[in-house]
């Protein structure tokens, strides 16, 4: 490891210009380890080096958008063919047809898409598709599930008043009977109920989707003409090249979507069903930016290479090869972990650990390994992780938890 002389640099120059020195989910700031780099210089299929030259296998893919490889030279060279021709204009460039009519004849559910830049615009996107189809206000969401960082979204900060937060009423994740209590104390007044692909909070060890809640989801939306609003914006592409509750059989109404689906380019899509198509005709979203055609190329280029490299697939055996050796190692060092989530976002985190101390101590030791694993975030697995990267990262576990 190279001393951090520049990344500790760095933190003193951004603590006088950069509010708090760093903001967000990228903030390292007091909450990860010391020996966390803050700042990159350079990526490079599934490596970062941070800016002192040390260098990392990455499982965090910049929280998603890397899933087919930093630098991935198909679609940066699509991206960049079409930042040559034109990226934005006065009207969007014909590829914004051509990456709708993909995502349609890609994602079941999906008659029409509607593009934007973060996965907070699609959420919010499909929050108000959702309240024009029927002129209602309220959209259910689970308690502690993570949807953006907009204010209606965003329980925790001073920042956001709250003052729209009672017409987002909270029901427990894979409770039937919880979201079932509330659909019956608003009925009448919901516009939607939103879902994410699993429980994939923050924090908690991961719960993939009970069945039964989803199916209750789909018939209390049926029963109240209200959206089933998926939001896919963490998992999309990752488990499934449809939506991810397409493995359950269920089928959305409206369905948000970022992160990986232009590989790292800005991009976030709405996507929704004939029903909803006259509700978002009438919403006015729009933004500066929305219309770029480069991210639409490389989305395009992206979802080539996802079903050329059968991804769900590819990803699941790569997660499933480090979480089988991951256990092996702890069975070894008499270590109790929990990885939870499904194989391509795994969460590695010890049982009984509730402020994450082992799971900090682990992580820090691992930095020093060149691994890049996050303490108490989902991870992500991209195409450009190998079988050896995979077992490099294994024997880091190993050399790791020698030595806590
Ligand atoms: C499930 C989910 N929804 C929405 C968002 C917000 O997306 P963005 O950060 O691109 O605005 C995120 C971001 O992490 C997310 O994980």
């Amino acid at each position: 490891m190279d001393n951090g002389a520049k990344d500790a640099a760095l933190r003193e120059r951004a603590a006088s210009v950069i509010p708090g020195g760093m903001y967000g989910h990228m903030a390292m700031g007091a909450r990860m380890p010391a020996n966390y780099p803050q700042f990159f210089a350079r990526a490079k299929g599934a490596r970062l080096w941070d800016v002192d030259g040390n260098e990392y296998i990455d499982y965090i893919c910049s929280y998603g958008p890397m899933i087919a490889g930093y630098g991935n030279e198909r679609i940066a060279a699509r991206a960049e063919a079409q930042r040559r021709s034109i990226d934005i204009g006065n009207g969007p460039a014909a590829n914004v047809v051509e990456l709708a009519e993909r995502l349609v004849g890609t994602v079941a559910h999906a008659d029409w898409a509607v593009f934007s830049k973060n996965g907070n615009d699609a959420t919010t996107t499909c929050v108000m598709a959702a309240r024009a189809h029927r002129g209602r206000s309220k959209v259910l969401v689970a308690r502690g599930a993570y949807h953006g960082s907009q204010p209606w979204a965003n329980r925790r900060a001073p920042g956001a008043p709250g003052t729209e937060h009672g017409a987002f009423p909270e029901y427990a994740f894979n409770d039937a009977a919880s979201v079932e209590g509330v659909v019956r104390e608003h009925s009448g007044q919901i516009a939607g109920i939103m879902v994410s692909a699993f429980r994939h909070d923050a924090g908690s060890h991961q719960e993939l989707v009970d069945p039964n809640f989803a199916a209750a989801v789909r018939r209390l939306c049926d029963q109240e003409d209200a959206a089933l609003i998926l939001d896919d914006v963490r998992a999309g592409f990752r488990l499934s090249l449809d939506a991810s509750w397409s493995l359950l059989g269920i089928r959305p109404d409206l369905s948000a979507w970022g992160k990986a689906i232009a590989n790292g380019e800005p991009l976030a899509a709405t996507l929704g069903s004939e029903r909803f198509r006259d509700a978002m005709k009438s919403v006015f979203v729009t933004g500066s930016f929305w219309y770029q055609s480069a991210p639409m190329a490389a989305a395009l280029e992206t979802l080539d290479v996802l079903h050329e490299e059968n991804a769900p697939a590819r990803l699941e055996a790569l997660g499933q090869r480090l979480r089988d050796g991951i256990d092996e190692v702890a069975r070894l060092h008499q270590e109790r972990i929990r990885q939870s989530g499904p194989p391509q976002m795994p969460a590695v985190m010890f049982e009984d650990d509730p402020n994450c101390e082992r799971g900090l101590a682990l992580c820090s030791r691992l930095i020093e390994h060149g691994v890049y694993f996050h303490p108490w975030h989902n991870m992500f697995l991209s195409l450009a992780h190998t079988e050896d990267d995979i077992d490099r990262t294994i024997e880091a576990v190993d050399g790791a938890m020698g030595e806590l």
